[in-house]
């Protein structure tokens, strides 16, 4: 079993990528495997709600998106990394986790994710809500851990001394593991996933 964890931050080795990598290690040492792929430091164009993904299943605009969502059917869950920018999450991941649910939401559900944060001082429950909301939009159960995911430091270095933070980091891979796991021995027991209705789609205008 795999998990991939998106780097959101520009910098590649900063407190965001601390973070996971406790996380990682947790993963590892219950045998499952680990990617950590970073988006945050290229330009990530937003959404232009064209709806091209709709008929032809890929982003318009051929970069990081596409080549990622290609690769998600290897995944069997997932981890989402930002640094706090102005108590929400980086513009690259927003960009990048606008794209990738719009166009490839369905190739995410029932899959486990996570979302965590790094800051230095405030605003990463806001952040934290932020980046749960596209997985409670998808169908994919969410992964907690004995607080909320955030890490705090404005380096490595000050991250690592955050220790409830980084325990915080490790119980969410080792909750992660378990569900994994879990899932597994529920599809060899020949537990079937739940069947969706067709969508209802209600605005309030109508
Ligand atoms: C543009 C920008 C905005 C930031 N806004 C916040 C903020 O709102 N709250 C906060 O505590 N830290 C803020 N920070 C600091 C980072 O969130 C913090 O240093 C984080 O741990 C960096 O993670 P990284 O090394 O993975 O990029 C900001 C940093 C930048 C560059």
């Amino acid at each position: 079993m795999k998990v991939l964890m998106i780097n959101g931050s520009p910098r590649e080795k900063g407190c965001t990528f601390t973070a996971l990598s406790e996380i990682a290690d947790a993963l590892n040492r219950q045998d499952i495997e680990t990617e950590i792929i970073h988006i945050g430091a290229k330009p990530v164009r937003g959404c232009l709600g064209c709806g091209s993904c709709n008929k032809t299943g890929r982003c318009i605009m051929e970069d990081d998106v596409n080549a990622i969502m290609e690769r998600l059917p290897e995944f069997d869950g997932f981890i989402f990394g930002s640094p706090v920018h102005f108590a929400a999450l980086s513009g690259a991941l927003t960009s990048f986790m606008d794209r990738l649910f719009y166009a490839g939401r369905h190739l995410l559900v029932l899959k486990p994710a996570a979302g965590i944060v790094s800051c230095r001082r405030g605003g990463a429950t806001a952040a934290f809500d932020q980046i749960n909301k596209y997985f409670t939009i998808s169908n994919m159960p969410v992964v907690s851990s004995q607080y909320w995911n955030m890490v705090h430091g404005n380096s490595p270095e000050e991250v690592k001394q955050d220790l409830e933070g980084l325990q915080i980091m490790r119980t969410l891979g080792n909750n992660m593991a378990w569900l994994l796991k879990s899932i597994e021995a529920g599809k060899a027991a020949g537990v079937r996933p739940p069947e969706p209705e067709p969508p209802a789609r209600t605005n309030f205008i109508r």
